[in-house]
């Protein structure tokens, strides 16, 4: 049996006091082409909610009780933290998930990434983004840790631990990063996003093991211009990859 959420629905336009308003006038001010922000205090997925919503739509959550990760792994979600996936009209989603990485990572100094879309801070992670597609439609979800407990995942920190953030300032910064990147990018420049990827990418030039559905591949990582990760001359999309210490 299907769990039922309750959904709250605000339009570009709408104003009114109150936290769910607060967040949907973040998203309108930064994202100029939303349309719709649907705010929910709990969800099972921001990204499974998506799947039936109309492009240009955010969907936004206090916590998830069934985050999903990439490869199929959970993603706790526990208040605190910031949820949301964007519906966009489908386009490259190796360019959409990258850009979106990018522009968590640029919104918060020292940050660093590792492909294909972990956000680190000082080697833990606070930050995944979940790309999927469905019909003509591409879904973003990002989730980020702000102030959310994280004690239980030996890899990941919150960003509250090292900077004085809250989820608004959070949420402020990486939506008009994600503006500015995504318009960069339906305008042809993703040859200057990919640029400032690598920049931040510690994967590049680092000894990785990919593990993908067909086997698993040792070696030094490179990225190709399409975004995908280039170990000993092959290309992959779409895996897992773990950096390798050499001390
Ligand atoms: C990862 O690092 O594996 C990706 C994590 C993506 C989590 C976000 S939170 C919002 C959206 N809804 C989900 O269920 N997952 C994504």
């Amino acid at each position: 049996m299907q769990e039922s959420f309750s959904e709250f629905r605000i339009r570009r336009g709408e104003t009114a006091e109150g936290k769910a308003f607060e967040f949907a006038s973040i998203a309108f001010r930064n994202l100029p082409f939303i349309e719709e922000f649907y705010f929910y205090e709990s969800i099972d997925s921001t990204n499974e909610r998506a799947k039936s919503g109309k492009i240009f739509s955010i969907f936004f959550a206090e916590e998830q009780k069934k985050g999903r990760g990439r490869l199929d792994r959970e993603w706790i979600s526990k208040k605190g933290g910031l949820y949301f996936s964007i519906n966009l009209p489908l386009y490259s989603l190796t360019k959409l998930t990258l850009i979106s990485a990018l522009s968590v990572a640029e919104a918060f100094e020292n940050a660093r990434l590792k492909w294909p879309n972990d956000v680190l801070l000082f080697g833990k992670k606070f930050c995944g983004v979940l790309g999927e597609t469905i019909g003509e439609k591409a879904i973003i979800g990002i989730g980020i840790n702000v102030e959310n407990d994280v004690r239980e995942v030996s890899f990941a920190c919150n960003l509250s631990s090292f900077y004085p953030v809250s989820r608004e300032e959070a949420f402020e910064r990486v939506t008009r990063n994600f503006a500015i990147n995504y318009i960069d990018l339906l305008a042809g420049k993703w040859e200057e996003l990919f640029a400032r990827y690598v920049e931040l990418c510690e994967t590049v030039g680092r000894k990785v093991r990919v593990i993908t559905p067909t086997g698993e591949i040792e070696g030094i990582a490179e990225l190709g211009k399409d975004g995908a990760i280039v170990v000993d001359g092959k290309k992959i999309y779409s895996g897992d990859c773990v950096h390798i210490r050499t001390i």
